[in-house]
């Protein structure tokens, strides 16, 4: 026994997700609060479960109704959803509530719900003109992309992106965030609280973007003169 946390990852897309995470742990060494035990995905030809079978991780292929017979057979700890499309049963929220995360490629409650998934989500983003958007990783609840924030991070939408010049853009940073956000979870350090909110959390983020709202305001005055300067 390690004291580990055991994660299942559900992804029935590239995968690329679940690759940044079997790195960032591989990285992290002996010194990794979690292991990933198990891939779902939806589909068997996705490139999720060829990176899994690549890292040589036990994978299974199931629909929504047979995730909580292969989470309790596999002793699952925790849940990440990282590009699983179909909608996950009260079942499964119920029993691994804060326990189950999700990774959204918007800054969440905005441009996301149902049927808003990959590019679809940066189209939205373009279409209303925002100029920023980000990655948000939250917990998951029974309502589709509205359970409580862990962590998000912006990203600026620019003038000329294309939805998939944005979706590459965002994407790098759901490959730091999630990570980090699956080992802060299995610390401890993230909590879901009886009253629904999050203890801990942003501040495992709370980098360099942030600082800039601590700072003076003639600093940031001048970082904010530079979104303007032509
Ligand atoms: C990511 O953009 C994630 O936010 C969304 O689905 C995409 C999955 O990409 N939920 P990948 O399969 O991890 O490459």
């Amino acid at each position: 026994m390690t004291g580990r946390k055991r994660v299942a990852v559900l992804a029935s897309g590239g995968g690329s997700n679940l690759q940044a995470l079997i790195d960032h742990l591989a990285a992290r060494g002996d010194d990794r609060m979690s292991d990933v035990v198990l891939v779902v995905s939806g589909r068997e030809d996705t490139g999720a479960i060829a990176r899994a079978t690549r890292a040589a991780l036990p994978v299974a292929v199931s629909a929504p109704d047979g995730l909580a017979g292969l989470f309790v057979g596999h002793a699952i700890d925790i849940v990440v959803l990282a590009g699983y499309l179909a909608f996950v049963p009260d079942e499964v929220t119920r029993k691994w509530a804060g326990r189950i995360i999700n990774v959204h490629p918007a800054l969440l409650p905005s441009f996301g719900g149902h049927g808003l998934y990959g590019l679809r989500v940066h189209r939205a983003v373009l279409a209303a003109g925002a100029r920023v958007s980000g990655a948000t990783v939250h917990f998951v609840d029974a309502e589709y992309d509205r359970g409580p924030i862990i962590a998000q991070w912006p990203v600026p939408v620019g003038a000329d992106d294309s939805a998939e010049s944005l979706a590459a853009r965002v994407l790098r940073v759901e490959h730091l965030l999630l990570p980090r956000a699956v080992e802060a979870l299995a610390r401890g350090d993230v909590v879901l609280g009886a009253d629904g909110r999050v203890r801990g959390g942003q501040s495992i983020e709370a980098g360099e973007a942030f600082s800039i709202l601590t700072t003076d305001d003639a600093t940031l005055g001048t970082a904010i003169d530079a979104l303007f300067a032509r």
